[in-house]
């Protein structure tokens, strides 16, 4: 993506940002799965914080306490610590998040520490606690599993650790537990929405054959994850909502992955031929491995199918601007991380965050052949 565009985007995203905490989604917390290595440390939990009804900064006593946040965090940007656990590197759209996050922070003057969590949340267990051994001023942390939040909420808040988690949103509830713990990110809902959208945009609304309804294959990521199952759904909903009928031919999980996507598609265009209107992929990477198999059974994009995924890789982009793809929904990896920046340092500088404002939302932008040029 060219700098001057990603600034733009990064703009908006964060003149949104400013503006939408709000609360968590209210999905139920999946049981906790809580190691027994991760007993709680033993120091005393932070209990000193300020009462945490901070509205946005508009008196001047709140100014005052903004700029000495500010005062704080650049201090701590000249020698603060950061320890950063990412879900696994080898997943595309983590590693552009992780590398705007690198560039942000280091920018900042900041030392910062990756860890892969290789899918595993025992390891990124212990890759929290390590850090905290190691007394990190502030933790970054994308979840290995999102029904980990409770355990990963209490180890941080044991330890006093400052930390925004990101990519995979914990409920208000959950979060309401630790008033230093903020989640920055996107509501995964939106872009579901935005991928039904790209799909009621097209000239006959998805129904290729003109038989009266939509028949889709779902390529879902990791259904574990609130991402997956709200792409999933909203996307759907977004049809039927406009009064479409649909018929899902197949769901099947690929977990993020362009290899799975490829295999899936692969099977269902054989099994289910020119049924097939839509191809709804709950990522891009996914997305490409679909298009491999799409042009390998003959199909083209957009005139026998649909093809949409999610997060504006650049290789989507490409396909997008070529028509191999209907379509992307920008995951806006630089507002996202600078998001994640800035709440880090609001809490460096002594912020804190009250039940129910501790989600904070970057938007999702749709991408379609008409703006694609606009992401490049
Ligand atoms: C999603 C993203 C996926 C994958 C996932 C990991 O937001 O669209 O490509 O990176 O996060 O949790």
């Amino acid at each position: 993506m060219k700098l001057k565009k990603v600034l733009a985007i990064a703009m908006a995203s964060m003149m949104v940002f400013g503006l939408t905490a709000c609360g968590g989604n209210d999905a139920a917390p999946a049981a906790t799965d809580a190691p027994a290595e991760e007993a709680p440390a033993e120091e005393a939990p932070a209990e000193e914080e300020a009462p945490a009804e901070e509205a946005p900064a508009e008196t001047e006593a709140e100014d005052a306490a903004a700029e000495d946040a500010d005062a704080a965090a650049e201090a701590a940007g000249a020698g603060g610590n950061i320890g950063v656990c990412i879900y696994k590197f080898d997943d595309a759209f983590m590693t552009t998040y992780r590398n705007a996050l690198q560039e942000i922070l280091e920018g900042k003057g900041y030392t910062v520490t990756f860890m892969d969590g290789k899918n595993d949340q025992a390891e990124q267990n212990n890759q929290i606690n390590n850090f905290i051994a190691q007394g990190v001023d502030a933790l970054i942390i994308n979840p290995v599993m999102t029904s980990a939040a409770d355990q990963i909420i209490a180890t941080v808040k044991d330890a006093g650790v400052p930390t925004v988690l990101i990519n995979r949103e914990p409920t208000a509830e959950q979060m309401s537990a630790y008033d230093k713990l903020v989640y920055v990110g996107c509501d995964a809902r939106q872009s579901g929405t935005m991928q039904g959208e790209l799909i009621l945009d097209t000239e006959n609304k998805g129904d290729i054959n003109g038989d009266g309804k939509v028949s889709y294959i779902m390529i879902q990521g990791d259904p574990e994850n609130v991402d997956a199952q709200y792409r999933t759904e909203f996307s759907v909903k977004a049809l039927t909502d406009a009064g479409i009928e649909v018929e899902e031919l197949d769901l099947q999980r690929g977990d993020w992955d362009r290899n799975k996507g490829q295999e899936i598609a692969q099977n269902d265009l054989a099994k289910f031929g020119d049924q097939i209107e839509v191809i709804f992929c709950n990522n891009d990477d996914m997305a490409i491995g679909a298009l491999q198999a799409i042009q390998a059974a003959g199909r083209k994009v957009n005139e026998d199918i649909y093809l949409v995924g999610v997060d504006a890789l650049d290789a989507a982009l490409n396909e997008v601007a070529a028509g191999n793809m209907t379509g992307t929904v920008l995951n806006d990896a630089q507002g996202q991380a600078e998001g994640a920046v800035q709440a880090m340092e609001d809490l460096l500088g002594g912020k804190t965050y009250a039940s129910g404002e501790q989600s904070i939302y970057v938007d999702y932008v749709k991408v379609t052949p008409d703006n694609v040029a606009d992401f490049q």
